[in-house]
């Protein structure tokens, strides 16, 4: 028999511990600021000098934090099962913790492409962009995020992914943003499905998940530890 393969589901609590802001909890960034000015293409179009202002201080904070225990323990799943990471996170910190198969549903902090050509895609590490930087053809270059009203090219990929599971373990979301939230859906009937958050109790109301109610960087080794077992 082949190794099992596990799908993680991850959201902005699962780097929360590594310092970095979560999106709706009480000090997360949608309660400090409106989306629509900052997430979307109309604020590209009105202000493209303040959208780089927002994600060059995400980028400039992400080069200070490092992977929390919980990315830590996903890596070592690795060495019993295939394992492949969906992740709503821009950063990256499931890369730094050494995961191989990570899929980023919402696009990546590092990168930075063309506003014209999509095919165009450079890696910017912690720097800053501004409206002087450009493509070889001279147009702008904005953040490689998936802004909102945008489309999520890699969910077909993703659907793919948790439907060939055997576990699927959701790490640090809040389930309120689609199609993301909708992924769970697709798990096989037979799957172990898992979902790790603080606030689990409350955003989970199907039967068939087994709720772990904490932090990640507490609960997410154990289930590790018990998973490798
Ligand atoms: P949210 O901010 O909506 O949810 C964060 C979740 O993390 C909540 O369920 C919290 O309870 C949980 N949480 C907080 N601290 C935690 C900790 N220490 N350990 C584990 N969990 C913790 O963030 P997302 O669900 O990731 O999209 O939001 C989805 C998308 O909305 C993001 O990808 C982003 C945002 O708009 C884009 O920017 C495109």
């Amino acid at each position: 028999m082949g190794q099992k393969h596990i799908c993680i589901l991850s959201g902005a609590g699962m780097s929360a511990d590594s310092g970095l802001q979560t999106f709706r909890d009480s000090n997360g960034l949608w309660k400090q600021h409106r989306y629509e000015e900052l997430a979307s293409p109309q604020a590209w179009e009105d202000d493209p000098e303040l959208v780089h202002e927002f994600y060059n201080m995400r980028r400039k904070q992400l080069g200070q934090v490092e992977p929390n225990a919980a990315h830590k323990a996903l890596f070592l799943l690795e060495e019993k099962y295939e394992v492949s990471i969906v992740t709503q996170n821009v950063d990256d910190l499931h890369e730094r913790a050494g995961s191989k198969n990570i899929l980023h549903l919402h696009g990546e902090l590092r990168k930075a492409r063309s506003e014209v050509n999509p095919d165009y895609i450079v890696d910017i590490e912690y720097d800053k962009l501004t409206i002087e930087d450009k493509d070889p053809d001279g147009h702008k270059l904005r953040p490689h995020i998936v802004w909102f009203g945008e489309s999520v090219d890699a969910f077909d990929d993703a659907i793919e992914l948790v439907r060939n599971c055997d576990v699927l373990i959701i790490i640090g979301t809040s389930l309120q943003v689609y199609p993301a939230a909708s992924l769970v859906n697709y798990a096989p009937q037979d799957a172990d499905i898992y979902y790790i958050d603080p606030k689990a109790q409350e955003y989970m109301q199907m039967s068939n998940v087994k709720i772990i109610q904490g932090k990640a960087s507490d609960r997410v080794p154990e289930l590790v530890r018990e998973l490798m077992k």
